[in-house]
């Protein structure tokens, strides 16, 4: 089955002025278990796309399945969000209680989850993102990337199936952008959907498929190597190449060609080391 099956979608937020769309006829597919960045410049519409994932925005054009629910369908909705979680991009913005724990008991009362269960639930979460015994925390002690962590462990307290990251590491230091990544990839290899929406292309890089998207349109929908190596794609996109990839591209220009396209920089690295 698919995570996400979405054909003719179309969005606009002020319809009534019969504004321009931001989103046209989008057609997205994405498979369970799969790895997928949503790749775009800021304002492209990979936010409003996302936010149709767990019917956060109302399908106004289109059909959108999503884990096997229909999104046209109302009474779904409040399923359709255990199932489909979203880590933000502000961590402050996320939380509700004092308390690590409450924040985690939050959700899971929501959905009536039996009180017995709850302590164990959230001890699961918690140890799923490495912040075991941070129950009585309070999220404001924590550093922006352990912050995003338990926004996520607040997610995962509820099972979901699709995690959406919603440029969820712009706002982290260095070190907090690669927890959250390792998180990300972690997901992935224990069998999760994953779909990291980013504008940073060096994030993309990283994942098993990137769907690209240009004011509201979806320009293409192929692996890291196939997208983020067309530099006229990523042109119309108006974003930059990968920086291996622009060295690559530079190094070619004066004559120095490496056997292949290097995405990330320790590639670039090894195809350096095999030059001569
Ligand atoms: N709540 C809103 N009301 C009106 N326009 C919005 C709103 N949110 C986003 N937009 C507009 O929709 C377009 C797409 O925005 P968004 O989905 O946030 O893009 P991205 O996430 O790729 O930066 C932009 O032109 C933006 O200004
Ligand atoms: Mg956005």
């Amino acid at each position: 089955m698919d995570a996400v099956d979405g054909r003719g979608i179309y969005y606009s937020y002020d319809a009534d002025y019969g504004d321009e769309p931001v989103l046209k006829n989008i057609r997205v597919l994405i498979r369970k278990g799969e790895f997928t960045a949503v790749l775009g410049a800021n304002g492209s519409g990979k936010t409003t796309l996302a936010r149709h994932f767990n019917a956060l925005n109302d399908l106004q054009r289109g059909q959108l399945i999503v884990d096997g629910m229909n999104v046209a369908d109302a009474s779904c909705h409040w399923e359709l969000r255990r199932h489909v979680g979203m880590v933000f991009q502000n961590p402050d913005n996320q939380f509700v209680s004092s308390f690590v724990e409450e924040d985690l008991a939050f959700g899971l009362k929501n959905y009536e989850t039996p009180e017995r269960e709850i302590p164990q639930r959230i001890k699961k979460a918690l140890a799923a993102v490495s912040m075991d015994g941070y129950e009585r925390y309070s999220p404001h002690e924590l550093s922006g990337g352990q912050k995003q962590r338990i926004a996520l462990a607040a997610v995962l307290v509820l099972e979901p199936d699709v995690i959406l990251f919603d440029e969820a590491t712009s706002m982290l230091d260095p070190g907090g952008r690669l927890e959250v990544m390792g998180q990300m990839k972690k997901l992935h290899r224990e069998g999760n959907t994953v779909v990291m929406i980013t504008h940073d292309i060096e994030e993309a890089v990283e994942a098993e498929k990137v769907i690209l998207m240009s004011r509201g349109n979806i320009l293409a929908c192929g692996t890291p190597h196939r997208v983020l190596t067309d530099r006229t794609l990523l042109e119309q996109a108006e974003l930059l190449p990968p920086f291996a990839v622009q060295m690559y591209y530079d190094l070619k220009e004066r004559g120095v060609c490496l056997a292949q396209c290097p995405l990330k920089r320790e590639e670039l690295v090894e195809e350096l080391c095999q030059l001569n």
